[in-house]
């Protein structure tokens, strides 16, 4: 019997994955002046244990201004390098691919972390050591009321900025990742600057879709060009903008479309982020409520694609996958309830040593268990 596709090996590029469990990126507000912590080797590497394909790291900002708050993770500095391999390093050593997702808030910096609703930051924060600071945009619109005004990058402040996602890149590289994904989603810099409601500019970067998507591109170029050349990029996209917005699905394709020119690999396919005074619909939380979007991407646009969002059950990912709907499956959410989430999927789809994704410390104990119940009939 073979394998069921979810959990049988893919190859992206020169890259073999032992199969096509994604762990979603996850911000976990526990990075200290931009580097990762005890916290994300155990919370990292527990999923690398417990058999997924690929681990990402949450967000991590190629700018130090490019933070949400301060305890979001960055690589904006040599100094980061060494804190990530120790974790990359434990990812592989336990068959996962370690990946980096790179990110940059632009004007949804400045803020307390999500129990506190994002609340920006005030004086009063700064005396307790955390000064507000001011987000760059593509306009001078803030991320919502009562957030600072950002400032609006000019010709000189975009080419800085680009500049640093290549930097942070190469660091990437330095620090052992072997995916890098391209954070374009959920109201950040680069979906800043896609957006209509937040880019008013009248310059090459604003105006029509082929201006908005420029910033866009000319990070994933850059960041193709040093991306080691068997190893993937991906880029993750708000397919549709949340309640109100403009962007829409006929716009992703066109993006996918150019993303795939550039040698991008994968789409991971999200949405929402920016919210504003249109008719578009918020999109309901039912179970695989974006898988349409990674489908149509993937038929139209012809790159291969990774489904997200509220994908809980085995038997759901397989079909998303039979029906060629996604190339990969990430899960956030579940695998904090179950990081060992790969192996349910094995016993659920029927693979036969399903066990054997976990360590030998773990799955020799398993089996013998598997088997005295076997012979004992329970
Ligand atoms: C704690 C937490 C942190 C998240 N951080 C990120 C992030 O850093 N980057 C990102 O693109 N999405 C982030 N997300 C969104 C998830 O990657 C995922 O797209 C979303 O939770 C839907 O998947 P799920 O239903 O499997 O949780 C985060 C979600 C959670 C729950």
């Amino acid at each position: 019997m073979s394998d069921p596709l979810l959990l049988s090996p893919i190859t992206l590029r020169g890259l073999t994955l032992r199969n096509r469990i994604v762990v979603s990126p996850m911000c976990q507000y526990a990075s200290k002046d931009g580097a990762p912590t005890d916290w994300h080797l155990v919370h990292l590497g527990k999923f690398a244990l417990g058999g997924a394909g690929i681990v990402f790291c949450e967000e991590t900002a190629v700018e130090e201004r490019g933070r949400k708050t301060y305890g979001c993770a960055g690589i904006y500095d040599d100094r980061h390098i060494p804190a990530y391999r120790r974790i990359t390093d434990f990812i592989r050593s336990h068959g996962a691919s370690p990946a980096i997702q790179l990110g940059h808030a632009g004007r949804k910096a400045s803020c307390g972390p999500p129990w506190t609703n994002f609340r920006p930051l005030t004086e009063e924060d700064a005396a307790a050591g955390m000064t507000p600071w001011r987000g760059v945009s593509a306009s001078e619109i803030p991320a919502k009321p009562g957030a600072l005004t950002p400032i609006q990058l000019d010709e000189a402040g975009i080419e800085e900025v680009i500049g640093s996602w290549r930097t942070a890149a190469q660091r990437s590289i330095d620090a052992g990742f072997e995916i890098c994904e391209i954070h374009g989603a959920h109201g950040y810099l680069i979906q800043q600057f896609l957006s209509p409601l937040s880019n008013t500019r009248t310059d090459a970067w604003g105006g029509s879709l082929e201006n908005r998507m420029r910033l866009a591109l000319r990070i994933s170029e850059e960041i193709r060009a040093v991306w080691p050349e068997d190893k993937p990029v991906f880029f993750r996209v708000s397919a549709v903008d949340g309640t109100g917005g403009a962007w829409d699905m006929d716009d992703t394709v066109a993006l996918s479309k150019a993303l795939q020119a550039r040698g991008i690999d994968v789409v991971t396919c999200s949405s929402g982020g920016i919210n504003g005074p249109l008719n578009m619909a918020v999109v309901p939380r039912v179970p695989g409520y974006q898988v349409p979007y990674a489908e149509r991407v993937r038929r139209e646009a012809n790159i291969a694609t990774c489904a997200v969002g509220l994908i809980t059950e085995p038997r759901h990912a397989e079909e998303i996958l039979h029906a060629g709907q996604a190339d990969l499956i990430a899960l956030a959410r579940e695998v904090m309830v179950d990081p060992n989430w790969p192996v349910r999927a094995g016993r659920e789809l029927g693979k036969e040593d399903y066990l054997d994704v976990l360590p030998p410390d773990y799955a020799w104990w398993l089996r013998r268990r598997e088997e005295i119940r076997r012979i004992s009939n329970v």
